[in-house]
């Protein structure tokens, strides 16, 4: 898979593709992130890429013609799948979500700042909106990582145990069961004795039963289809 990421503040976004399963996945070649500062794309003397906005009221709009610039230039090297805006009014991001988009081949996030986008880009270039929840960023940067870090790790190959990420919280509307590591018993706290005693069948069951009733008690919602 190939990530465009177009952002007013590069320096934010880097630190976290060089550490951990982003960064194996892009050692693997499994995965690439180009990052293009919007700010390379204006024709403006002072490198300004907001204005203020049409109409009058508080807060800077991101202009459409740097923006324009990049996303065509990167247009005019492949076909992306998705150009994906980060908004506090997009779709708020799930599993399901994540799922969908680790299928594609190249997609471009586009972080937003200040009061947002001019109107027009959305309108003319972006396929989808993603809010990573119901609170407000800075900017779209944050949110841009962590639609990265959920979908990078579904991609095939990028963890080393492929069904673990299969197990993951919310991957079939569950979320994860206990676990627990050695030693069986520490200060007098010991571990399910189910999980040690080799009988696999019996674990599994044990497993989906603890989700289920974790899923119960701290989000129901899950459950209701
Ligand atoms: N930009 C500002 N707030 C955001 C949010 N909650 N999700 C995605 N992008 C954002």
């Amino acid at each position: 898979m190939r990530i465009d990421i177009i952002t007013v503040v590069p320096d934010l976004l880097k630190s976290p593709f060089e550490a951990s399963i982003m960064q194996r996945s892009i050692a693997k070649g499994l995965v690439e992130v180009h990052f293009h500062n919007l700010r390379d794309y204006t024709t403006n003397a002072y490198k300004q890429v907001d204005d203020y906005q049409f109409g009058g009221g508080a807060g800077m709009v991101m202009m459409i013609e740097p923006i324009d610039k990049c996303i065509s230039e990167l247009k005019a090297e492949r076909d992306y799948d998705e150009i994906i805006y980060l908004t506090p009014d997009g779709e708020t991001l799930n599993q399901g979500i994540a799922n969908q988009i680790s299928l594609q081949k190249n997609i471009i996030l586009l972080c937003g700042h200040y009061k947002g986008v001019d109107q027009r880009v959305r309108d003319q270039f972006i396929t989808r909106e993603i809010s990573i929840g119901d609170y407000v960023l800075s900017g779209g940067e944050l949110g841009a990582l962590i639609l990265c870090d959920t979908v990078i790790r579904l991609i095939p190959g990028v963890l080393g145990n492929e069904t673990s990420a299969l197990t993951d919280s919310f991957q079939d509307d569950m979320l994860a069961p206990p676990v627990y590591t050695r030693p069986a018993e520490y200060k007098g706290w010991k571990v399910p004795e189910i999980l040690t005693s080799g009988n696999t069948p019996k674990i599994e069951t044990w497993r989906e039963e603890q989700a289920y009733k974790h899923t119960l008690k701290r989000r129901p919602d899950l459950l209701k289809d």
